[in-house]
Parts: structure tokens; sequence; C-alpha cells
């Protein structure tokens, strides 16, 4: 096997204590998908690649992050791990806690986390709580009792979850021979774009790869850094980004800014819109996936981003299957019919 997990792979480029003991589920090495059509559809003339992360074991990008925060507290004999979350960093940190034999307890906004996460979170055998506030009270009972009890703190936060993400841009690099013009990603806790930011720079440094600029992309009832105030009760439809104190606020701005780049609000319905339109690349992702994306069109529609012979990579943080409510909720029924020959052929026979 040649292939072996993010930390094993770019082991030269994390900077992880020696102490670590490797705890993978093979994540990374996500697809790096062009989609010519679409970029085709958003005015032509730059190339559109979409990173689909929605592909890593627990179905979101998370688990790049929780490879080295979850190797890093086993190396240091952690018995039990804690985060707090929108959902996504539950179910990975759930499963790589697993994986390594420790105890899990996750922290969730009560009734805002889609159904896959929990269920996920669950599976794994974590210790699920609800909490009846928000996922940043829920994040600042986590950072308290980290402090107080030796239980190893899994969010963004932990230095280490941003090494592991940062091997999402070496990827890109890699796969592309060098940076893209622009990155597009949704933004929530900010770890994420901090993280690609930090990647870049690093495999500049290695490699002379280049920077892109950076579009990272909030929804606009929990846009805190568009707003540049605390957002006390963020509203979106897309839940794993409903955040109104992002923890890495100042790094995401330090990010879009000397990148060049911007950070954003995208509307729930135009986000809708887009997830159907990605389903449409046979890409199925999660409604705050589709937040880059739906920034992006929203920056070309208005003129003020000119994307003349650019290339362009959107990241999809998390897989469609997280969130099948939103789907099913709003279809049709499907037609029922007789198990008759007749009747199929009277429906689908033009
Ligand atoms: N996309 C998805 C699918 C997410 O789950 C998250 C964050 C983001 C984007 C934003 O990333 O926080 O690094 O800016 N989810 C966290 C969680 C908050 O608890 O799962 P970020």
């Amino acid at each position: 096997m040649n292939y072996h997990g993010v930390l094993q792979r770019y082991c030269h480029l994390s900077d992880l204590p020696d102490y670590s003991q490797t705890i993978t589920l093979f994540e990374g090495n996500t697809p790096l998908i062009p989609a010519p059509r679409l970029a085709e559809e958003l005015g032509g003339g730059f190339e559109l690649f979409i990173k689909f992360e929605g592909l890593n074991p627990t179905g979101s990008f998370k688990d790049r992050g929780m490879t080295a925060a979850i190797s890093e507290a086993v190396g240091r004999e952690a018995k039990t791990v804690i985060c707090a979350s929108t959902g996504n960093t539950a179910a990975s940190a759930a499963a790589y806690a697993a994986r390594a034999g420790l105890k899990a307890v996750v922290l969730i906004p009560q009734g805002k986390v889609a159904a896959g996460k929990l269920a996920g979170a669950v599976a794994y055998g974590a210790q699920v709580l609800q909490i009846d506030g928000s996922f940043d009270d829920a994040l600042a009972m986590v950072v308290e009792i980290s402090e107080r009890h030796p239980i190893a703190l899994v969010n963004s936060i932990n230095p280490y979850r941003i090494e592991g993400q940062k091997t999402a841009a070496f990827e890109i690099c890699d796969t592309l021979k060098q940076a893209p013009d622009w990155l597009c990603l949704p933004v929530g806790n900010a770890g994420n774009i901090s993280a690609y930011w930090a990647g870049f720079k690093a495999y500049h440094e290695h490699k002379f790869t280049g920077l892109p600029r950076i579009l990272g992309v909030q929804a606009q009832g929990a846009a805190p850094l568009v707003l540049g105030h605390a957002v006390e009760q963020p509203e979106t439809v897309a839940t794993a980004i409903r955040i109104g104190r992002p923890a890495r606020g100042e790094q995401a701005l330090q990010a879009a800014e000397e990148s060049r780049g911007q950070i954003i609000a995208a509307s729930d319905e135009s986000i809708l819109a887009m997830q159907k339109r990605l389903a449409k690349e046979g890409l199925w992702v999660e409604p705050a996936s589709a937040a880059g994306l739906a920034g992006l069109a929203k920056e070309l529609q208005a003129g003020k981003i000119n994307l003349q012979g650019k290339r362009v990579v959107v990241i999809c943080t998390g897989h469609g299957l997280k969130d099948p409510d939103i789907i099913t909720k709003a279809m049709a029924k499907p037609n029922t019919l007789p198990p008759k020959l007749e009747a199929l052929e009277e429906i689908i026979i033009p």
C-alpha cells in the first residue's frame, strides 16, 4: 500500500510532537473534480474544480484534523476527549476516539444538528450531550472544562487540528502542480480557512507552488466576520456553520486580507439553490458545503470578481448524507404504482 492517511503522507510538513501515536482511518486523498459545465453556467472563461471533502471516512473534512488531534492526545496518554460541535466535529471525534480506544464526549446545540451527524456520533459510541444554547455556548463550556480536568479538547482551537487540516491545501497543490488562483470555502468557527491559508503558505515555502486568493463564505444569518461583531442568535439552514462567535475569527480575517481575498455572506436561498445545482453534477453535499460556491456565484453576478483565465478550487466540506432531512422534507412523495408493467409503462414511456 502506498497511501497511509494524511499524517504519514505529509509527515515532513505536519508539526506534531514526537510523542504522538498515529491514529488513522486513512482519511484525505479526496478527489478534485473538474466542473466545466458549472463554470460555463457561472459565466465561463475559468477553470473550476470541486474538492469533495465529504468523501472522508466520517463524511466531512474534520477527519484530517481529527487524525492529528487524536494522535497527539493518545501520545500524551489522554483517556477522554471532548468537543463542542454543530455535528461533523462530533462524528469525527467519536470515530477517531473509538479507533484509539478513548472516551469521547460531544456537546451539541439542542435540536440544531443534522440527523446523519447525530447518528454518527452515537454509532461511534460517543457520549452525546445536548446544550440548551448555541454552539458558541457549548464551545465556552468545553474550553473551560478541559482547563480544569485532564480531558483533551479536540475543537479547532487545538493547534494539531489545524496541522492536520493543512494537508488539504497540500493535496490541491500536488494535484494541480501549483496553488489555484482562488480558493472558496464555507466559514463557521474559522478553523478550516485558517488551516488552508497556513497550508498554502507552508507549501509555497517548501515547493514554490504560489498562493491563492481566498474567498470565505458565511451564511447571512450567521455572519459575524462580515458584520464585524458577534451574532448572539445565529440562524441558518446551513446548521454546520450556525456560529456567532468564531474561535479563529481574527485568523480568518487575516487569511482573507493577506491573500487579497474576502469574507462575504450568502443567503440561505442561494445556499440551497447551489446545493441543488451541485447535485446535478452528481455531487450531493450538505447545505453548508454549498456556501463557498454560492458566495462565488454571488460575486460573479455582481461583477465583483474577475475570473477570466483563472483556476478556481471550491471546497465542499461535507456529504449530503449528513443532512437527509433537508431534502426529504421538501420533496414530493414518490408515486406508488401497482406491481404491473403497464402501470410503469404509462408513467415512464413517453
Ligand atoms: N462545512 C461543514 C460541513 C462544517 O461542518 C463546518 C464546521 C464548516 C464547513 C466550517 O468550518 O468551522 O472550520 O470554519 N463544522 C464545525 C463542527 C463547527 O462542529 O462540525 P470551520
